[in-house]
C-alpha cells in the first residue's frame, strides 16, 4: 500500500536546530536567563511563542506584552541571519537519498513542521519540490505535542494515520505523531527519544531496505 512519510524540518531535514538553540540562548542571556541542553530538548518542535513562554517560566520572569513581542521579533531576526547564509550543504546527510527513494516508490511525502520559516528554508536548500504537502507553523493553531500538524498532513496526502510514518528529532514531535496513531521514527539520541517506535542517529543509518519494509507493512 501507499504510505505517507511525514518529515519534520528543523533537525531532521536541515541542521537548523543548532541555530534555534544559539538564537534562544543569546536572547535568554540578554534578559538574564540561562538554560541547559536538557531544557533545550524541551524547546525542540515547540512554536516560537511557546518556546519564549517556557524560557520565561524557567527564568521566573514576567514580561509586558510589548516586551514579549519585541523579544519574539528579535529571536526571529537573529535566527534569519543564520538561515540566510544557508545552502544545500546544510541538508543533513542522506536526506535527499531517502526522499528520492520515496519518490521513486511513489509514496506520499509531506512536511509537518512547527516553523513559520519552513517554506523559505525548503526553497533555500532546494528541496521544496520533493513535497506533495506542506503543513507548517502558519497552518496550525495547536503546536506539537498536539497532533494537529500531522493530522493535517495526512489529510492532504489522503492517507490513513496508521499508514503514516513520521520522522522527528523532538520529544514533542514524537508525542504528537504517537497521539496521531502514526509510526514514529526518532532521529537523534535513543535515550532522549524513548517514546519513538524506532530511533536512528541520522539518515545514514536508515537503509532503503528498512524503508521498503515500512512500505510493504500492512
Ligand atoms: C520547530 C523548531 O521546528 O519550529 C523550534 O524545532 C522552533 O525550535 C519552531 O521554535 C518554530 O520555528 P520558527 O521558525 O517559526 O521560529
Ligand atoms: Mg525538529
Amino acid at each position: 500500500t501507499k504510505k505517507g512519510f511525514i518529515f519534520d524540518l528543523d533537525g531532521v531535514i536541515v541542521d537548523t536546530a543548532k541555530y534555534h538553540f544559539v538564537a534562544w540562548k543569546k536572547l535568554a542571556k540578554s534578559i538574564g536567563i540561562d538554560f541547559t541542553e536538557e531544557q533545550n530538548e524541551q524547546l525542540k518542535g515547540v512554536s516560537r511563542v511557546k518556546s519564549l513562554e517556557k524560557i520565561l517560566e524557567w527564568g521566573q520572569k514576567n514580561l509586558s506584552k510589548e516586551d514579549f513581542n519585541h523579544l519574539m521579533t528579535q529571536k526571529n531576526k537573529d535566527y534569519l541571519s543564520y538561515i540566510n547564509q544557508m545552502d544545500e550543504n546544510e541538508i543533513l546527510p542522506d536526506v535527499p537519498k531517502i526522499l528520492n527513494y520515496l519518490i521513486e516508490e511513489k509514496q506520499g511525502i509531506a512536511l509537518g513542521s512547527a516553523s513559520k520559516n519552513a517554506v523559505a528554508i525548503l526553497e533555500r536548500v532546494k528541496l521544496i519540490d520533493k513535497f506533495q504537502a506542506i503543513i507548517d507553523g502558519n497552518g496550525v493553531t495547536k503546536g506539537k505535542p498536539n497532533p494537529e500538524v500531522f493530522l493535517k498532513a495526512k489529510e492532504k496526502l489522503n492517507i490513513k494515520p496508521e499508514d503514516c510514518i513520521v520522522f522527528e528529532d523532538a520529544i514533542a514531535g514524537i508525542q504528537a505523531a504517537n497521539s496521531a496513531n502514526m509510526t514514529t521514527i526518532g532521529i537523534g539520541d535513543k535515550d532522549i527519544l524513548k517514546e519513538a517506535d524506532y530511533v536512528f542517529k541520522d539518515f545514514t543509518q536508515i537503509s532503503t531496505e528498512f524503508i521498503n519494509e515500512l512500505i510493504k507493512k500492512d
